[in-house]
C-alpha cells in the first residue's frame, strides 16, 4: 500500500468514526435523520456523500432515502464551503424590494451560480429564504453576520471584502 493511499484510508476510517458519533449523539430519539444530517453539516461543514452512506446504513434506510432529504433542504452544503459564504435573501419580501437584482449582481460579480464557490475557494454564493429582516430588504448575509438594504454599493464592497 502506497503512503498516499494509507492517508487516504486514515482519513476515511476518520470520516467514518465522525460520522457514527453524530450518529451515536441522536441514538434512540425519534425521527433521527434531519438532525443527523444537521449534525453532520455542523460536523464537516457540508454532507459528504460517505458520510451519507454510513448514515443509511446505520438507520437501515435506503441511500435514496437520506439523498432525498439532504437535497431538500437549503440549509445543507453538499461540498465545502469556500473562505466565507454570502447568503442573499431569496424570499418574497425580499424579492419586493429588489431582492432578484442583488442576487443577480451577486451571481454575475463572482461568477458562480447558487450553491457554487469561486474558483478561488473564497466565496461560496447560497440562497437563504427569509432572515427575519423583512422589513429592511434586500436581506443578505456574509459569514453569519446580518446585513439589511443591501444596494449594488453595499454588495460590491461585501464581495470586495470577501476576495481580498
Ligand atoms: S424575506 Fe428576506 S429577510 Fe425576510
Amino acid at each position: 500500500m502506497t503512503a498516499m493511499h494509507s492517508t487516504g484510508a486514515a482519513r476515511e476510517r476518520g470520516m467514518t468514526a465522525r460520522t457514527l458519533g453524530v450518529i451515536g449523539d441522536h441514538a434512540g430519539i425519534e425521527g433521527p435523520l434531519l438532525p443527523i444530517l444537521h449534525g453532520l453539516q455542523k460536523e464537516f461543514g457540508y454532507l459528504p456523500d460517505d458520510a451519507l452512506r454510513t448514515v443509511a446504513d446505520s438507520l437501515n434506510i435506503s441511500r435514496a432515502e437520506v439523498h432525498g432529504v439532504a437535497t431538500f433542504y437549503h440549509d445543507f452544503r453538499h461540498a465545502p464551503a469556500g473562505r466565507h459564504v454570502v447568503r442573499i435573501c431569496r424570499a418574497e419580501a425580499c424579492q419586493a424590494t429588489g431582492g432578484d437584482a442583488i442576487a443577480e449582481r451577486a451571481a454575475s460579480q463572482l461568477r458562480i451560480g447558487f450553491g457554487e464557490t469561486t474558483g478561488d475557494g473564497a466565496v461560496t454564493l447560497e440562497a437563504v429564504y427569509c432572515l427575519g429582516l423583512c422589513a429592511c430588504g434586500p436581506a443578505a448575509m456574509v459569514d453569519g453576520k446580518i446585513v439589511g438594504r443591501v444596494d449594488d454599493a453595499k454588495l460590491d464592497t461585501m464581495l470586495a471584502e470577501c476576495r481580498r
